[in-house]
């Protein structure tokens, strides 16, 4: 069995988390608060913030679990953006969510090198086992199912990424021993 794991550049090890909504005004405004600072503050030159507003969304995103309306009023707020700017933002980056997900992201890749290698019966295998169709999200928030299109590393198709750990050569046996690693 060949199972390769590294790292996700823009994700934290560790993975996404999802406190249980709903959200109290003080979690939104000390995860805006934290990824602002982490980055010199409202106060750093207005154009060095606009350049690092992705991993600053990012980041809110993922202490959140998603990106509720608050947070785009606040961080709209403290950089000076307009609120339907940060949600076109957001709404183009599959990596930001503006709806809760579940503890485990699973990203599937389906674009072709990986789906002429095996991918396409490796996805009925994952949707099979969750219960889940692309997009969705377990009752018990637990999973959410995405699907990605190639992230670069074809040679080793069908791929499908965790939270930040990256397997490669799946096969639909292995579906059900990954999901497993994962509480
Ligand atoms: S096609 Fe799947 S990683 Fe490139």
């Amino acid at each position: 069995m060949s199972v390769e794991t590294t790292a996700v550049e823009g994700i934290e090890p560790g993975g996404v988390y999802l406190p249980r909504p709903p959200l109290s005004e003080e979690e939104v405004r000390a995860a805006v608060q934290s990824a602002i600072t982490r980055r010199g503050g409202a106060a750093a030159d207005p154009v060095e913030m606009r350049e690092a507003l992705i991993p600053i969304l990012s980041e809110v995103n993922q202490t959140l679990g998603y990106l509720p309306p608050e947070a785009f009023v606040e961080v709209g707020r403290q950089l000076r953006m307009p609120v339907s700017q940060l949600f076109s933002v957001a709404s183009f980056y599959q990596m930001l969510s503006t709806k809760p997900r579940g503890r485990h992201i699973i990203q599937f890749c389906e674009s072709a090198p990986c789906h002429v290698v095996g991918g396409r019966q490796v996805w009925t295998a994952l949707q099979e086992a969750l219960k889940l169709g692309p997009g969705e999200t377990s009752s018990d928030g637990k999973w959410t199912l995405q699907t990605t299109s190639c992230i670069g590393i074809c040679a080793v198709g069908p791929v499908l990424v965790v939270d930040a750990d990256i397997y490669g050569n799946v096969t639909p046996a292995q579906v059900t021993e990954i999901l497993a690693k994962y509480q």
